[in-house]
């Protein structure tokens, strides 16, 4: 079995995608430092494969404790790349904080893949944040759209860190990256027993939906209805975390398959969904009724931003079909296991 390894492995993405690695039949190693997660994740994981991932909890900005995973676990084809800090919000107040764990972490994985590995094959876990708000005629937003100046250092650090491997790729013969810009990542695994863990307060828009619709919070403000666009409430690409979990799957195969140096995909669905158009599939879906108002602008929010996926629909023979309604059902029934 082809070994590979995901850092960030009991994250919200990263523990999706253990889930779909071990049933295309690869051997997962998983590491997690346990800042943004539970190790009772692990257990959620292990409830859906039927055994529990080979796991170190370890800090990947800690280069002597990262390389343990190597001695430990040889012949390490693949990684993928999800441990990073991603508060928006969180990274403007704690900007050296973002940039040394986020930075620290890629650049201990990059050397001990290349100098460790069995493969020296990197897909790192990017955002559509690099994009900024492109210009109208930009959207649909291609891999080959200009990207903006970062409006927060969380997304400076995924702009630096695809810079990175791009330096790294020419620079180490035998590395290959792979870069996948996830649009909004949404829902819950069908069996309940993983999800979004949001620490504390949620910044993303369903997680607090959720738990408002679960008593947990008093209201949902819709940050603005006032934009231009159809109903005046931003538009963004909501991809169901399965969805994308899957492509992850398939962008490892195609690395391991044709070894290609660099490569970007936008994985999103295609479509465009508001926040009030997102807040009524919910009710919809759902038939609970949520307490919602509209407050003012979010600083910072871009305007629109969707996906035109082709590329990876095309490259990597996967699409994001998943109905609006199920993921969001997902993501109740996700809200109710938690009670
Ligand atoms: C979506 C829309 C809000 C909360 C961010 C990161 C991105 C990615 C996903 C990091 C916006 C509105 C939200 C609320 C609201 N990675 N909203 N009320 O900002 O598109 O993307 O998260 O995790 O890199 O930038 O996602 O879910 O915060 O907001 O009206 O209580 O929902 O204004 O229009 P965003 P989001």
């Amino acid at each position: 079995m082809k070994r590979v390894l995901l850092t960030g492995a009991t994250g919200y993405i990263g523990s999706h995608v253990a889930v779909e690695l071990t049933m295309a039949g690869y051997d997962v190693i998983g590491v997690d430092n346990f800042s943004n997660s539970t190790p009772k994740v692990l257990g959620g994981i292990e409830k859906i494969i039927g055994k529990r991932i080979d796991f170190m909890e370890v800090d990947c900005t800690d280069y002597a404790a990262f390389e343990k995973v190597f001695e430990k676990y040889p012949d390490i084809e693949a990684a993928i790349h999800f441990a990073a800090y991603k508060a928006v919000g969180e990274s403007v107040a704690k900007p050296v904080m973002y940039y040394r764990n986020n930075l620290d972490s890629l650049v201990n994985l990059i050397e001990l893949m290349t100098l460790k590995g069995k493969g020296a094959n990197i897909v790192f876990s990017s955002s559509a944040t690099v994009y900024g708000q492109p210009a109208d005629d930009e959207l649909p937003i291609r891999e080959s759209t200009p990207l903006q100046p970062a409006t927060s250092p969380y997304g400076r650090t995924k702009q630096i860190a695809e810079e990175i491997l791009q330096d790294c790729v020419k620079a180490y013969p035998n590395l290959n990256a792979t870069a996948l810009r996830y649009f909004n990542p949404i829902g819950a695994h069908p069996t309940a027993h993983i999800g979004e863990l949001p620490n504390g307060v949620p910044n993303n828009l369903v997680p607090f939906i959720t738990q408002t619709a679960a008593g947990i919070r008093e209201c949902l403000s819709v940050f603005g209805n006032d934009y231009n666009t159809p109903d005046g409430s931003c538009i963004r690409d909501y991809i169901y975390v399965v969805d994308l979990a899957k492509a992850h799957v398939k962008a490892v195969e195609k690395m391991l398959r044709e070894g290609i140096r660099w490569n970007v995909f936008n994985l999103g669905t295609g479509k465009g969904l508001s926040v009030l158009e997102l807040v009524n599939a919910f009710i919809k879906a759902t038939g609970v009724q949520l307490n919602y108002k509209i407050a003012g602008r979010r600083q910072g929010d871009v305007e629109q931003c969707w996906a035109d996926p082709a590329k990876a629909n095309r490259e990597l023979g996967w699409s994001a079909d998943t109905p609006i309604e199920e993921v969001l059902l997902s993501a109740w029934r996700w809200q109710e296991s938690l009670k």
